[in-house]
């Protein structure tokens, strides 16, 4: 494995969720296995397939990677990411691992069938930066798949709490101030063509609790992702009582219904930029 020491934009896996790396490598996983399925049959339509290469940009400890490999044994998977601590987690899946920059790949030109980028491009202040090299080592007819939320529609809860929404906003604020952007999923199309790609299309993809129990739903809805904003500052200790409370309201809750909605935008590469 390629290593160096780098940081990747406004995400900080110690500082994600209660229990520090132990406990973002957690929630990655759980977040893969609830929406890997919905995932899947998106990337199956946009023509991943089994005979192709497929270059995981911001790829974390591989949650996605191993369910990559369990349903397309063949795929030719490269894991790239900028945290060497946290990819060393993706060891064992069989693709190669490497430690770079997404801005700044060291993969030849028209080397991969198709790049994916998930819930990574909301942490990279400069977008442009990283799609220019997505570019360049996609081969013409090549396609990006970019997956990521948007604060304004991230799903439906029932019960709802509308006392949650100043939480909220101020978890957006605070991954904005360290140079990401949550509300992204609304310019993700408009990126991809503004950065040259064609045929851009949107795969909206929902999760509900009718597929999966209440509890998987933590990762989301829980308050384990907002403690370590208390000890930044961001949050208030009542705030954080208030989430919590209203956390196992909802879970205790034998009607409660949430879906979650991701967003996957895919655009042909015509090759690279001039
Ligand atoms: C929220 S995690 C998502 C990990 C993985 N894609 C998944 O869905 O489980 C974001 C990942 O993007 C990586 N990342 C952020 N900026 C990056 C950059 N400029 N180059 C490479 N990786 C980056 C982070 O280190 C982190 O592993």
């Amino acid at each position: 494995m390629n290593t160096s020491t780098l940081k990747g934009g406004s995400y900080d896996p110690a500082r994600t969720t209660t229990g520090g790396l132990t406990g973002e490598l957690a929630r990655l996983e759980a977040q893969a296995a609830l929406s890997f399925p919905e995932e899947l049959r998106i990337l199956r339509e946009l023509g991943v397939t089994e005979s192709s290469t497929l270059l995981e940009l911001g790829a974390g400890s591989g949650a996605v990677t191993r369910c990559l490999r369990a349903a397309l044994p063949g795929l030719t998977i490269v894991a790239v990411d900028i945290d060497e601590t946290l990819l060393a987690h993706a060891e064992g899946t069989g693709a190669e691992l490497v430690v770079a920059d997404a801005a700044d790949l060291p993969l030849e030109t028209g080397s991969v069938d198709t790049v994916l980028l998930r819930y990574v491009l909301q942490h990279v202040p400069d977008t442009s930066k990283v799609l220019t090299e997505v570019r360049r080592v996609l081969r013409p007819g090549g396609r990006v798949i970019v997956t990521e939320v948007d604060t304004s529609c991230w799903g439906i809860a029932e019960p709802s709490y509308p006392e949650m929404a100043g939480i909220h906003a101020k978890v957006a604020g605070a991954q904005r101030a360290a140079g990401g952007d949550r509300s992204i999923g609304r310019r993700l199309t408009r990126m991809l063509r503004a950065d040259g790609f064609e045929d851009v299309v949107l795969r909206p993809f929902a999760t509900t609790n009718d597929d999966h129990p209440t509890e998987a739903f933590a990762p989301h809805l829980g308050p384990q992702r907002l403690e370590p904003l208390l000890a930044a500052g961001v949050l208030s200790f009542a705030e954080l009582s208030l989430a919590a409370d209203r956390w196992n309201r909802f879970r205790s809750d034998p009607d409660a219904w949430v879906m979650l909605l991701g967003l996957t935008a895919a655009g042909t590469s015509p090759g690279p930029a001039a």
